[in-house]
């Protein structure tokens, strides 16, 4: 299987590569970029211990010594601090312009190499290879790096597209099924979004039971459906919003729990929510709700959205960045694949929102 497809971004076009076990390829495909036969690898410790080793071998046949540069698994690496650790590291390291970074680990290690690949000597080249489904579907294709702040997440952070993308779904084998399902969820967001017979294909048993030949067919057709709203709006001044159908509320519910959701989990309930305000604002039927729903909880995501409204969730949605003054851009749908952005004050959001988790609560007691 020899499949890619490029980011038509002109000057800054780039593939991504979908392959299963293809440690060899990956080794050659960075070799031919690195500079003076180095590079820099940013990984986390979970990822290093399962596949740096692997890595390591196939950058060493090529003739490339690696500099690796270890954070700690988890959100919290996405942070100043560890921004101000790998740029101290890189260059003591003895980087030059020409140096590449890798980002090899989940959404968080690619926003945090991203920002740092985007930040040294004012830019270097970047590649993106993502091991967590969630960054193979979404995080590593479009160019958007982040650091989180204590007012929220991803309040830091630059646009520096890649050089490449490569996906091999054999890394997924090495996923728990938690975080398999929570990647799932943004693949069910483009379906939604997009392409609504994607729906279905997720709940297919290959890609429930996790087999990577399987997951590779549908993480291709997530990434073409972001690449293409990426490719039409790459600043994300209109069309890209779209992609963050349920984050709104998802941003808030998983920062109020503070690490007992995962991102994939949140997006989950968010997008629960924005469907059920969809029907009521955007005109949305109940049976297209109802299928997005079902694919949700047939893979085993949480859709009950409404009990997790509390205050701190409140809270957090005040200081959501996509709000203009106190309005929130809401990405509802009218119906299945067509998005729409709709500007809502802030407090009609939360009142309206927390009127329909009372009539959810009643319906679903
Ligand atoms: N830049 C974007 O466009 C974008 C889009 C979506 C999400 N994100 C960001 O991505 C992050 C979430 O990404 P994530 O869910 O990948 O989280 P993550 O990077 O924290 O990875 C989840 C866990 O899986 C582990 N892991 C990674 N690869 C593994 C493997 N192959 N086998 C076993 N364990 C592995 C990690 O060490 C971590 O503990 C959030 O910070 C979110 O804001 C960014």
């Amino acid at each position: 299987m020899n499949d890619s497809h490029t980011v038509d971004l002109g000057a800054r076009a780039y593939p991504v590569y979908f392959r299963t076990h293809a440690r060899e390829e990956l080794g050659a495909r960075l070799a031919a970029l690195a500079s003076h036969h180095r590079l820099v690898v940013v990984t986390d410790t979970t990822v290093d211990a399962l596949h740096g080793d692997a890595l390591r071998e196939a950058l060493a046949s090529e003739g490339v010594s690696p500099t690796f540069l270890v954070v700690p698994s988890g959100e919290g690496s996405k942070s100043v601090e560890q921004a101000s650790r790998l740029w101290d590291a890189a260059l003591s390291a003895g980087i030059d312009r020409r140096t590449p970074v890798v980002g090899f680990g989940g959404g968080v290690v690619g926003d945090l190499a991203g920002f740092v690949a985007s930040t040294l000597l004012r830019g270097l080249p970047f590649v993106q290879v993502p091991t967590t489904l969630m960054a193979q579907v979404d995080a590593s294709v479009g160019g958007k790096t982040a650091l989180d702040h204590a007012l929220g997440k991803n309040l830091i952070g630059t646009f520096h597209q890649p050089r490449f993308v490569f996906i091999d779904t054999g890394y997924l084998e090495t996923l728990d099924e938690r975080q398999r399902r929570s990647g799932l969820a943004e693949v069910l967001k483009h379906a939604a979004i997009a392409e609504p017979a994607l729906l279905d294909a997720v709940t297919d048993p290959g890609v429930r039971a996790g087999d990577a030949v399987a997951l590779r067919g549908i993480v291709e057709r997530a990434v073409r459906i972001k690449a293409a709203i990426v490719v039409a709006d790459e600043r994300e001044t209109g069309l890209r919003m779209v992609l963050n159908f349920g984050h709104t509320l998802g941003h808030a519910l998983e920062a109020a729990a503070a690490g007992a959701l995962t991102h994939g989990e949140a997006v989950s309930l968010g997008m629960v929510a924005a469907l059920r305000l969809s029907e009521r604002r955007a005109g949305l039927s109940p049976a297209a709700s109802a299928r997005v729903e079902d694919a949700l909880a047939a893979v085993g995501l949480p859709t009950d959205w409404g009990r997790r409204l509390d205050a701190a969730a409140r809270q957090h949605l005040g200081h959501d960045k996509k709000s203009r003054g106190d309005r929130l851009s809401v990405v509802l749908l009218q119906a299945l694949g067509e998005p729409a952005v709709v500007p809502i004050p802030l407090s009609e959001y939360i009142e309206t929102l927390t009127a329909l988790a009372a009539e959810n609560a009643r319906k679903t007691p």
